[in-house]
């Protein structure tokens, strides 16, 4: 039996799904494909995704690849249970509420498991870390986030994976989009519907400065913010020095950041000792994986704390007021809906063909992380820029002779 919020809310999800449908073109004709060649057929698929309505697009899609699909969050936060409701109603069975408590969200996941999967679609590899330990084994696995990938790396090089997966986030047309842009914005998105602050002028501090990061910082300077950008790798942090913003220490930046946002997939990266140093009024938000960058669990032991708006607790830190926003998980699907479809319509359009690559060839495979076939990544961006009516120059035979050959000099 699926466990939902409300399935009263169908409605609402259905005209939402259809909205993000709208965005979503390179899905749809996967969609279409699916649909007449029905690839899945008598498949079982198991996904732990943000119950989005770009994930309901996503599992729309593979229902109509013939796939028996089932669904929970891979946050307890970012249910939207609109969505989660449309697809009861559409046969998909889903485990996901808004606000589940973390036994609630691992009994979900259970659940999914307990279905024994063909293959799995995980972003964050609890899903898969889960089915390790009951020993539910598919045939392949997907990966959406570059946490998951991390996780996953770790288990391949320990000898502790046990089937092959795709690492869907390391395709080019996803992380250089869908990290960048979609988190770029969705981020700034979910702390303006937190807080309805003014970004202008803020000193805005960015910890990490990976493809999120990257997309985070641009899109705070674009709204006139002074950002800060903290990062541990030399060169990443000399990038963000030419791309032309501050770099320091999470120390220094602790005294002078009005808004800090940790996107980093570390742990600890703001700590309580950073925190004792804010000033009064910082704000405190997480845009990555887990809620473990910055320090929540010890907050909480410390300070005293209220809930002053929705996804905003406001924090008495020795007499100064500091702001958490959504818990310290992900601020822009816990606060907001979450990236944009028409960059979720990349990510799954590579889901999808992932999932269909590890049908028909897991029997090739190893217990290994694998990059998402070249063709694939390819095949994504050429239909993403047709759906935008884009022309792109072609090589011409001469060209492609002289960018393959050494001969020819000035
Ligand atoms: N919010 C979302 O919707 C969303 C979308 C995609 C990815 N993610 C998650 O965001 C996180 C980052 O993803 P990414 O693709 O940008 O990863 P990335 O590996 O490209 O970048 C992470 C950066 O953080 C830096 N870093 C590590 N520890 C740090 C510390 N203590 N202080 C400062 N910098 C530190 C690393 O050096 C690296 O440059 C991951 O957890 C990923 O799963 C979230």
């Amino acid at each position: 039996m699926p466990d939902i919020k409300d399935i009263g809310l169908a409605d609402l999800g259905k005209k939402r799904v259809e909205w993000a449908s709208r965005e979503m073109p390179v899905l749809k004709l996967i969609r279409e494909e699916f649909r007449s060649k029905k690839p899945f057929k008598g498949i079982k698929i198991g996904c732990c995704l943000h119950v989005t309505t770009e994930t309901a697009n996503l599992v729309l899609t593979l229902k109509e690849g013939g796939a028996d699909v089932s669904l929970c969050a891979s946050n307890p936060l970012s249910t939207q249970d609109d969505a989660a409701a449309f697809l009861v109603k559409e046969g998909i069975d889903v485990y996901a509420i808004k606000g589940e408590s973390n036994k609630k969200y691992y009994e979900h996941i259970e659940s999914v498991i307990l279905k024994k999967p063909d293959i799995t679609i995980d972003d964050g590899c609890d899903l898969t870390v889960e089915a390790h330990k009951r020993n539910i084994i598919p045939l392949g696995g997907t990966e959406e986030t570059t946490t998951g990938v991390i996780r996953l790396r770790s288990m391949e090089k320990s000898g502790n994976l046990k089937f092959p997966v795709i690492a869907v986030n390391d395709a080019q047309t996803k992380h250089l989009f869908d990290n960048r842009y979609g988190t770029g914005q969705s981020t700034i998105d979910g702390i303006l519907r937190a807080t309805n602050i003014l970004l202008a002028g803020k000193k805005f501090v960015v910890a990490g400065y990976g493809m999120c990061g990257k997309g985070v910082a641009i899109r705070a300077r674009g709204m006139g913010a002074h950002v800060i950008v903290v990062e541990v790798d030399p060169i990443r942090a000399l990038e963000a020095v030419m791309d032309g913003f501050e770099v320091m220490d999470m120390d220094s930046a602790a005294t002078i950041g009005d808004v800090f946002v940790t996107v980093t997939g570390n742990k600890s990266v703001i700590t309580i000792e950073n925190i004792k140093k804010m000033k009064d009024g910082a704000i405190l938000s997480n845009s990555g994986h887990f809620d473990v960058e910055i320090e929540v669990a010890k907050m909480r032991e410390l300070f005293k704390s209220r809930e002053i708006r929705p996804f905003v607790e406001e924090f008495d830190v020795d007499g100064k007021k500091v702001y958490l926003l959504a818990q310290g998980r992900l601020v822009n699907l816990a606060a907001a809906e979450g990236h944009p479809s028409a960059v979720m319509d990349m990510s799954f359009a590579n889901q999808s063909l992932s999932a269909l690559y590890i049908l028909e060839n897991h029997r090739k495979l190893e217990k290994k992380v694998y990059k998402v076939p070249d063709e694939i990544d390819r095949r994504v961006a050429e239909l993403k820029l047709k759906s935008m009516g884009i022309k792109i120059q072609e090589l011409s035979e001469e060209q492609r002779k002289y960018l393959s050959s050494w001969e020819e000099g000035t």
